[in-house]
């Protein structure tokens, strides 16, 4: 499915998300300054990287990080390998699944998710594998879609995700990867619930940052 949007992803995202959505990886990849307080030299894991924004913007933010960006979709790897190119930033980009990395244990500094963590089937094998790879005292970070359900804006955020977001998504890139979107925000659990995930993946110290009327949840924690 992104295969065949990987073209048209970054611009479809500006415009459906009215451009909020860089504001909120901004926010992702500030969080992770903790983890590199002490250090010279830093490696961050980016899942489900995509065409590799938020692994372009912790290497642009974090002087010395070096960033591995993984994800199953050749296509999106293709649009993000053109950009690092571009931009020579030291960003090196896997083809891989986030349930079973290819890494060792402790072998990162942070490890983070950005929209990603929906589309895995099986998100605890994925978190638990974030923990693994993240030495202890790092970050693991994860930003993903949720459903604004209280406040005075909630109904117009819900409608803006349940209907324009399908209706415009799908007439812009003519692919159904819009109408799953709405579906799979509406499937994901509710924040409260996922922070059980997270806990029960082996992390601690947790983390939970509402963004944009619950538009986006910003979820933190530490390997244990
Ligand atoms: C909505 S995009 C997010 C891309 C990027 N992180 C961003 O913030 O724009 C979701 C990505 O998840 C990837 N994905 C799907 N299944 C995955 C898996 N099992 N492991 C890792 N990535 C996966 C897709 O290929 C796609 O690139």
């Amino acid at each position: 499915m992104f295969d065949r949007i990987a073209d048209r992803y970054d611009l479809l995202n500006r415009l459906i998300s009215m451009g909020l959505d860089q504001g909120w990886r901004r926010r992702l990849v500030a969080a992770l300054a903790p983890a590199f307080a002490d250090r010279t030299s830093s490696k961050v894991l980016d899942l489900a990287t995509g065409t590799a924004d938020v692994a372009l913007a912790v290497a642009r933010r974090f002087a010395g990080v070096r960033v591995v960006g993984l994800d199953p979709s050749e296509a999106m790897l293709r649009v993000g390998a053109g950009k690092v190119a571009a931009l020579a930033a030291p960003v090196s980009l896997v083809r891989g699944d986030a349930q079973r990395l290819p890494f060792p244990d402790d072998a990162f500094d942070g490890a983070l998710i950005s929209f990603g963590i929906r589309n895995v089937p099986d998100r605890d094998a994925a978190l638990r594998e974030m923990a693994r790879v993240t030495r202890p005292g790092g970050v693991v970070a994860v930003l993903e879609l949720g459903l604004p359900r209280k406040g005075v804006l909630a109904p117009l955020a819900r409608l803006h995700t349940q209907h324009v977001v399908p209706r415009l998504g799908g007439w812009l890139s003519g692919e159904e990867e819009y109408r799953y979107l709405a579906a799979s925000v509406a499937a994901f659990p509710a924040p409260e619930a996922f922070l059980e995930r997270l806990e029960a993946a082996g992390l601690v110290d947790l983390e939970l940052r509402r963004m944009g009327f619950d538009a986006a949840h910003l979820y933190l924690g530490r390997p244990r």
